[in-house]
């Protein structure tokens, strides 16, 4: 069966809840789709109203982060159980910016995982290499590193519903995107580890997009390749363009 393609937007540390509920009525229109899944990955306080601004249409509501304890004295932080009572369907887990910024490596970030399928929730877990690893020749060990380590102790019915993102570091917020071929060859080294890893048909139906300065120009190419099932989408989700990278095949 062919894979659906899934277009999701992260709006990162951008937009405040008015301004958010304004951009889910700007794209509301625009993002319309038959074949396309749309998730909008929106700040933690922008959740509630974009969940509300979205009922009755094709969007679902993503959160960027979450903690993966039950509940508890961990200020500041967001458990599964929250999002799902809040209305959230994905969680994007292991961003480059989290593994940077905030220190999460892949023995936390595999618990956040596990605790995502837990409580329902969809993972789209990310992975990418920096400039200096892919200079060196490392981009396809150090991503099934990543991969390897960030699955431990999940299953193949749970892999096979899961989102995988390849986003290069050094294509995110540059506007250099990486190839076509580049960023084929390694959604096909991350499918290629989950047959090694489970099976072929594990490997057939998880759903690898590509991150990292998708635009409206170049969203038909990339996801026409085919290990490619959409796109995670930074800058461009905030404006009018991602109507056009939803609606990439029209
Ligand atoms: P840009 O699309 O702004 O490069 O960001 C990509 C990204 O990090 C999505 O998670």
């Amino acid at each position: 069966m062919a894979r659906r393609k899934i277009v999701a937007g992260n709006w990162k540390m951008n937009m405040t809840p008015s301004q958010a509920v304004a951009l889910c009525a700007e794209l509301k229109d625009l993002v319309k789709s038959d074949d396309v899944d749309v998730v909008y990955c929106v700040p933690a306080v922008d959740i509630v109203p974009v969940v509300e601004a979205v009922k009755g249409t094709n969007v679902e509501v993503g959160a960027e982060n979450m903690y993966f304890e039950e509940k508890g004295a961990y200020t500041g932080e967001i458990s599964a159980a929250m999002l799902v009572d809040a209305g959230v369907k994905y969680v994007i887990i292991g961003h480059s910016e989290r593994r940077d910024y905030f220190k999460e490596d892949d023995v936390l970030l595999n618990k956040k995982v596990k605790k995502a399928f837990e409580a329902g929730l969809t993972p789209i877990l990310c992975c990418g290499e920096t400039l200096e690893q892919r200079e060196m020749g490392i981009t396809l060990d150090w991503i099934r590193m990543q991969i390897k380590s960030d699955l431990v102790g999940v299953s193949a019915q749970q892999v096979a519903s899961m989102v995988i993102a390849y986003e290069p570091i050094w294509a995110i917020g540059t506007g250099k995107t990486a190839t076509t071929e580049q960023a084929q060859e390694v959604c096909k080294a991350i499918r290629d580890c989950i047959a090694e890893v489970y099976d072929a048909a594990t490997a057939e139906a998880v759903r690898i997009q590509y991150g990292g300065s998708v635009s409206a120009a170049n969203a038909a190419e990339l996801f026409a390749q085919p290990d490619i099932d959409g796109g995670l989408v930074g800058g461009a989700s905030l404006k009018a363009d991602f109507g056009k990278i939803v609606g990439y095949n029209k």
